[in-house]
This record gives structure tokens, sequence and C-alpha cells, in this order.
């Protein structure tokens, strides 16, 4: 078997992160806040390392970077929530994206039972309990338990990401595939 020669396909090269991450943004994703902070502490985080992980147990995980300010405020509320974006909040993804977060309090939001925050305007969200932390490397993998979910906008478009660029679904989804 040959290799093109134009693909760097060898296991035991190093890889550059900036590499890693071009060719990492041609998988699309949805964009995703994550919430969190039951008081003052409230926060969020724009992540589109989001996975359902399990149906039962109802599992999902989050990556989230190590330094990221929102990890230990998950850790002091010992939960969080996944809020899917739809097409209209790119502003509020970027907002939550870079060093200077927007402040949660500027954001339409409510509160769960459990009192984490949930952004109103999210094409759905999922309350998770974390049920694991794991080492990955320069990020923390959190595996949440779902305690709660709701869908209240869920006629919407969602965002996407792709490339490095905040993107739209090409054509509307039909109302049949729901
Ligand atoms: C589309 C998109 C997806 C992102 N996904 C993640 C992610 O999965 N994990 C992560 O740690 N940071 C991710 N980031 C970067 C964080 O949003 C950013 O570093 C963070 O907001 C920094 O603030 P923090 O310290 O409050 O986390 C993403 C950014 C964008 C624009």
């Amino acid at each position: 078997m040959t290799t093109a020669p134009h693909t760097a396909s060898r296991p035991d090269a190093s890889i550059d992160g900036r590499a890693l991450r071009t060719v990492c943004g041609s998988f699309a994703t949805g964009v995703t806040v994550i919430t969190s902070g039951t008081g003052d502490d409230a926060a969020g985080t724009t992540v589109n390392s989001f996975t359902s992980v399990s149906l039962d147990p109802a599992l999902v995980l989050i990556c989230l970077h190590e330094n990221s300010r929102l990890l230990p405020v998950i850790r002091s509320s010992g939960g969080f929530v996944v809020n899917f974006l739809t097409r209209r909040q790119e502003p509020v993804a970027w907002a939550f994206a870079g060093r200077n977060t927007a402040r949660l309090a500027e954001t339409p939001h409510h509160r769960t039972g459990n009192g984490l925050p949930v952004l109103s305007d999210a094409l759905g969200h999922l309350e998770c309990r974390v049920a694991t932390e794991y080492e990955g490397g320069d990020h923390s993998i959190l595996l949440g338990q779902v305690v709660g979910l709701g869908a209240p906008a869920d006629q919407e478009d969602p965002l996407l990401f792709f490339q490095g660029a905040m993107r739209e679904l090409g054509e509307p989804v039909p109302a049949h595939g729901r």
C-alpha cells in the first residue's frame, strides 16, 4: 500500500497543535454554551466538544480547557447545563467565547429547580450532574448524568461551526424530520 505524498500520516510524528485544530475544524458541529453556578458565580462558556454518550443511564460529555474559568464553578456546584444554540444566537456564541466572556446577567436566562442557569432562547438544554471528571491532556473530560431537559425552541434552525466559522443549515429542516 502506498501513501499519497500530500498526507502526513506518520504515527510517530509530533503533531502541531495549530494543524490539529485546523483539521478538527473540518468536523462540523453544533454550538453550545455551557452554563453553571447557582449564585453570583453563574457563568457560561462556548463549547463544541459536546457528545451524547449513553441513553441508559443518560450520560453526555463535554471537554473544558484546564484553565477554563468555568471549571471551578462546575466543580463547586456539581453540575452544568448544555444549551444548544439556534442560528439566531451567533452573537451569544461569540460573546461567551474568548478570554473576556459575556456576563450571564446580560443574557436572558432562568434557573432550573437545582438553581443552575439555562439560556432562555436556546434550541434546547440538558441539565447535568457531574458523574465523573477525567484528565484529557490539557482538557478535563466531564461526564454528566442528565437530570433534566427541555427543547422549547426546537422549531428553530441550529447554529453550526465549521472550519473556524459559524454557519447555518443550507436548507430548512423539514417539519416531518422532527
Ligand atoms: C465554536 C467554539 C467552540 C469551542 N469549544 C470549546 C470546547 O469544547 N472546550 C473549551 O474548553 N473551549 C472551547 N472554546 C473556547 C472557549 O469558548 C473559550 O476559551 C472560553 O470562553 C474562555 O473562557 P473561560 O475561561 O470562561 O472558559 C470554543 C470556542 C468556540 C468559538
